[in-house]
């Protein structure tokens, strides 16, 4: 593991926490009044473990969860530059309550850039295991970046064996979580999942389930995470234009998914989520919403990401500086993916419009080198994008408009087909394979970025990791070659 987990004494904490040169935002509580404005360490237990996010080159989001009887209460973060925390840096008291489910965060700023930060959180009773983070390089650095992502992780599937091994991947600058981080419905398979979410209540229930996984539990610990939302965070396909689920569970779901995550809120648009991650030159990452705004009117309208998504994504797209544009998604933008001709109205298929705007403004503009990462499919999926599809495929001369890397799911299950079924009636697909689950590994330099496609074995909790795909795309080609790691 990156960071071995020693848990210090509270005197020991205490003795090592003096406040330097520290900016920090509390987000709102969802509503007013929830949290104390001078809040005080009050006493409980930190049974949920720790997190952080949305890394900035001088800012990071910490996160845990104080299990407390109290109405409102409050908890110390100690952020410092060693493991042993004895170089603090910042502390403060971060106030919590029933209201937010006894979740703690807070964004400490004055950072340095590219540096890697350990924390802990104590109250009056406990210590929290000690975490692991890193702030985002400078605007001009371009040092190299190592980033991971996921997606899909059914919890009664299968053991988060791919986080176990995301954790022990040194020196990560970020992972991002691509959506169905949680799965809304009850079931029981490998293990037993007894929830049915439906309310604030059961959706809290269910978000402390999976982050009682091991492997999930220390990925977070060890390295900043962003997160956004598919379906299944709600309610299987809920964007589809049918009239469930209600506004009050959408609302609760956004709200229990805010609540747990290392995220912070828009003060005004207090369920937006799409945002842009700058790591330097090297890498903009963007994040994307494809449920909240997803348009069915009546006249035949369709929008998969809303107006003001589009033209927000299309402007940074265009103002960006940096080498690799990420667009960290959730569901499939390569045309008929499997290659069996029918369309499915919930990827991007659905919105062709919106799709051909997209990519067709990267063709106009000469924006290179934009890989959108993938999430939902349940498969690893390497493909080839442009506005006209039809004009891609082997042999042919055209410059792809993007990539795709549709990055696998943790446990939830794929489509089993064959790769020369799939690519026979998609040529714009280069790879294919239904069958493994694991997370992708992204090393991006200003000349380079290379994917590899790991498969991890869910049978267990600490279930074998290994490499099967090797993807290398130099810049300015907006395509790569292939390299089969394994049969
Ligand atoms: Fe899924």
């Amino acid at each position: 593991m990156t960071v071995p987990a020693p848990r210090l004494t509270r005197r020991e904490l205490v003795a090592g926490a003096t406040a330097t040169g520290l900016l920090v935002a509390v987000p709102p509580a969802w509503a007013r009044g929830l949290l104390a404005k001078r809040p005080r360490v009050g006493p409980g237990a930190f049974l949920d473990g720790v997190a952080s996010g949305e890394p900035g080159a001088r800012a990071v989001t910490f996160w845990s969860r104080l299990e407390t009887e109290r109405l409102r209460s409050g908890a110390r973060l100690i952020v410092a530059r060693d493991p042993g925390l004895r170089r603090v840096v910042a502390t403060t008291v971060v106030p919590t309550g029933r209201g937010v489910n006894g979740t703690l965060k807070a964004r400490v700023g004055a950072l340095k850039p590219g540096t890697d930060y350990f924390y802990a959180w104590e109250s009056g009773t406990d210590v929290s295991p000690i975490g692991r983070t890193r702030t985002a390089p400078a605007p001009h650095s371009a040092e190299a970046l190592s980033i991971a992502y996921s997606s899909c992780q059914q919890y009664a599937l299968g053991h988060f064996a791919a986080h176990a091994h995301a954790a022990t991947v040194r020196d990560l600058d970020l992972y991002v979580f691509l959506g169905d981080y949680v799965y809304e419905s009850q079931k029981a398979e490998l293990r037993a999942d007894d929830i049915n979410a439906v309310d604030l209540a059961s959706y809290r229930r269910k978000y402390a389930l999976y982050r009682a996984d091991p492997g999930l539990r220390e990925l977070h610990r060890v390295h900043p995470v962003a997160h956004i939302w598919d379906d299944h965070e709600v309610e299987n396909n809920y964007s589809d234009g049918q009239p469930a689920p209600s506004a009050a569970q959408r609302s609760a779901a956004y709200r229990a998914a805010f609540e747990w995550m290392p995220r912070m809120a828009f003060p005004s648009d207090r369920h937006r989520i799409y945002k842009r991650l700058s790591l330097g030159q090297v890498a903009d990452v963007f994040l994307l919403d494809e449920r909240q705004y997803r348009l069915q009117a009546d006249d035949g309208q369709r929008s998969m990401l809303g107006e003001a998504q589009m033209r927000w994504l299309v402007q940074g797209l265009r103002a960006s500086r940096a080498r690799w544009k990420l667009i960290a998604q959730q569901v499939v933008v390569a045309q008929d993916p499997y290659g069996n001709g029918k369309a499915s109205p919930d990827r991007w298929d659905g919105y062709p419009q919106d799709r051909k705007r997209l990519l067709g403004e990267l063709e106009r503009a000469g924006i290179t080198d934009v890989a959108f990462l993938t999430g939902d499919a349940h498969v690893f999926m390497a493909s080839v994008l442009a506005s006209d599809f039809e004009a891609l495929g082997e042999g042919t001369a055209r410059r792809p408009a993007a990539v795709e890397f549709v990055g696998g799911s943790v446990t939830s299950r794929g489509r089993e087909l064959r790769e020369e079924e799939v690519r026979a009636g998609a040529p714009w697909v280069r790879q294919y394979d239904g069958y493994r689950h694991g997370y992708t590994h992204l090393a991006l330099r200003p000349d380079q970025l290379q994917v590899e496609y790991r498969a991890s074995d869910l049978r267990a909790p600490d279930g074998a990791t290994s490499a099967f795909e090797r993807f290398v795309q130099p810049a300015g080609e907006n395509d790569f070659a292939r390299q089969v790691l394994t049969v």
